[in-house]
């Protein structure tokens, strides 16, 4: 799917519009001089690592979408963009002063931004009257988080996402790997060097989708099908339909 287009019309009061792209920029780094491992990036993410991440979603169908580390919203500005007019974007930041920015600075009522851990993301989605997600969308670093709370994190996403749904990450390494491999039944993985630093994108879902095989949103087991230290970036289980590209209506998903 081309990102730039599908995008449903948006008033301009509706993007997060406060300051300048550099005003946002400083900002951005002023907090990782103070948050280094929360960060992990000095810089907000390019538009080319946006679309990338954003070219698996299927806008038509995504109502529940969730973000875990908007930072100064580069990503959900463009979620918001192209998100339908009717679905709901649940924003989690760690950070209260990137909380107090995106709140201050968009008036779209698609968007609540809540501060907290995507730890809560359970408690969250329910205190927003929702049990499951269509996407979650996330850009916090987890090689610098702690083995069990990544563990924590990875593993609430995967159950809250509904059968159709799908997980996007983004990282500076691919440590993060073998944990998406034991927890999601198919993890997809991709490069987007136009990024500083150049980042791995992966797309992972908790079932695999094949006709033989219906999706049923199943997670793995705990600790099951541990992936072999030193595997390679694979699928896992059958291979899902491709995604497409074009239009996002109609997904075959
Ligand atoms: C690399 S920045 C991403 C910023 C933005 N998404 C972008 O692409 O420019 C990581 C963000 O994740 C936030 N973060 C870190 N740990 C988090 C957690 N456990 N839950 C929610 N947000 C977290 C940080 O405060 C920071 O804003």
């Amino acid at each position: 799917m081309s990102s730039s287009h599908t995008g449903h019309a948006m008033p301009n009061k509706h993007r997060i519009s406060s300051g300048t792209r550099s005003g946002h920029a400083l900002l951005f780094a002023r907090n990782f001089f103070r948050h280094p491992r929360m960060l992990g990036s000095i810089v907000p993410s390019s538009r080319f690592l946006i679309k990338q991440l954003l070219e698996p979603v299927d806008w038509a169908q995504a109502r529940v979408i969730v973000e875990y580390g908007p930072g100064v919203g580069s990503i959900t500005t463009e979620i918001l963009r192209r998100m339908r007019p009717d679905a709901s974007l649940i924003a989690i930041e760690t950070n209260p002063e990137f909380v107090c920015f995106l709140r201050s600075s968009t008036e779209d009522e698609r968007l609540q931004v809540v501060e907290a851990s995507a730890e809560s993301v359970v408690e969250i989605l329910r205190q927003h009257g929702h049990e499951k997600a269509s996407y979650i969308i996330s850009g916090i670093p987890f090689s610098t988080i702690s083995a069990p709370l990544r563990e924590r994190i990875l593993r609430k996403t995967c159950s809250v996402l509904e059968p159709h749904g799908s997980f996007l990450v983004y990282q500076f390494s691919t440590r993060v790997l073998q944990d998406l491999q034991r927890i999601f039944r198919y993890v997809r993985h991709r490069f987007e060097p136009l990024n500083v630093l150049p980042a791995h994108l992966f797309f992972c879902r908790p079932d695999t989708v094949s006709a033989a095989s219906p999706l049923n949103g199943a997670c793995r087991d705990y600790g099951a099908d541990a992936a072999t230290p030193g595997s390679q970036i694979r699928p896992t289980g059958p291979t899902p339909p491709p995604i497409r590209s074009g239009s996002g209506r109609g997904s075959g998903r």
